[in-house]
């Protein structure tokens, strides 16, 4: 499929139907995340894939899971991400975000629902899961097949800003 038909395809699913996803669909997804680029190459993250009974129950004390069945929880050391010398930010955020994104856009591409969360409560994650307190949770990503028809890829005229209002060209 061509890049721009999956990315208007992907919308964001908030039910699920009980259908576990498939594991030779995650193994792609996995590697999709396991190849993207970050700062410097650091990588200075780890994955949590949580699928089991047990695991998504745990999940659903912190947040609100929609009822998938398959959820990647998105951890990131700050202490290993690159640091820009100049002003000192750290890009810990940046690479969590990238790595998510191919993801994301991998589970559309093999036909599989998804949405973004970031909106979970990260004190109980972190007990729930032994997240080290050296990571940050930075995001999670929900999969699974969903209930309802899927948005339009048509919908972004609609849904986002025009592109003159969001890209200025050389400068401000
Ligand atoms: C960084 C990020 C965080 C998000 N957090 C949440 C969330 O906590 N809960 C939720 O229901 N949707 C969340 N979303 C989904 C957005 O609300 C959604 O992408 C946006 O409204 C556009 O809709 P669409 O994805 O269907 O095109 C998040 C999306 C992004 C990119």
């Amino acid at each position: 499929m061509d890049f721009l038909e999956i990315a208007k395809k992907r919308y964001s699913c908030r039910n699920y139907t009980d259908n576990k996803i498939e594991k030779e669909k995650l193994d792609l997804i996995l590697e999709a995340g396991r190849i993207a680029p970050t700062g410097s190459n650091v990588q200075p993250f780890k994955a949590l894939v949580i699928q089991n009974n047990e695991g998504l129950d745990k999940l659903k004390k912190s947040m609100n899971t929609f009822n998938a069945p398959c959820a990647i929880v998105l951890c990131a050391n700050p202490d290993k991400a690159w640091t820009r010398s100049y002003d000192g930010k750290k890009i810990t955020d940046i690479d969590a975000s990238i790595v998510l994104t191919h993801m994301m856009l991998e589970a559309t591409n093999q036909g599989l629902d998804n949405v973004w969360v970031c909106n979970f409560r990260p004190d109980i994650l972190r007990t729930e899961f032994n997240v080290p307190s050296e990571y940050e949770i930075t995001s999670v990503l929900l999969i699974g097949y969903g209930v309802s028809e899927p948005l339009s890829p048509q919908r972004h005229d609609k849904t986002r800003k025009k592109t003159e209002d969001l890209f200025i060209f050389e400068t401000f």
